[in-house]
């Protein structure tokens, strides 16, 4: 078994959701890193980035994750940007294993594209999307203790995929 069990991965790939899930099917407690910052900055995430801006989301993100280390029985679902900082990259292990909840971005944008992420308000969300899936992908690969493809899962699949899929590693691969 894990202390804390991390998941990672672009928008939309289902964090949230599966974190609901995985919480359920391990008794660990869900903690999600952008509702940690959205009740620091007492605003919501959009709110952030419009009145303050995205490096100032970035910092209140790494204090929240550096919150999480020491802690144990969470499940700590992520935002999709929480890869990009080096000292973000270096914390996350230490809170857990990391999974990477991978999907193709067709998939990907399905599933955000009546969103209203800050990100994404661009003229072309979709090339967006893919610029930004393509500068970050090297970044959870790195991060990642495991990634599951959740391309043709659902939900409740994609939990029990990372459940398995963590099941089969090593002890010493899990350690947090
Ligand atoms: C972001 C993803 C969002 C949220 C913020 C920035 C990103 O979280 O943290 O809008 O940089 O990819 P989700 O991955 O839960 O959408």
């Amino acid at each position: 078994m894990f202390r804390n069990l991390v998941l990672v991965g672009f928008m939309g790939s289902g964090k949230s959701s599966v974190g609901r899930l995985l919480s359920s099917l391990t008794g660990f407690a869900l903690v999600d890193t952008d509702n940690l910052v959205a009740q620091e900055a007492r605003l919501s995430i959009p709110e952030i980035f419009r009145r303050h801006g995205e490096q100032h989301f970035r910092e209140l993100e790494t204090a929240a994750l550096r919150g999480l280390v020491g802690r144990i029985g969470l499940i700590v679902a992520t935002g999709g940007g929480i890869v990009i900082s080096p000292e973000n990259r270096a914390l996350l292990p230490r809170i857990g294993p990391v999974a990477w909840l991978d999907a193709s971005p067709d998939h990907l944008h399905q599933r955000v594209r009546n969103s209203k992420r800050p990100l994404l308000q661009t003229d072309d969300p979709r090339g967006t999307l893919l610029e930004l899936y393509k500068a970050r992908e090297h970044l959870y690969r790195e991060t990642a203790t495991v990634r599951i493809d959740s391309s043709h899962l659902t939900h409740r699949q994609t939990a029990q995929a990372v459940l398995k899929t963590l099941e089969e590693l090593r002890p010493e691969n899990l350690s947090g």
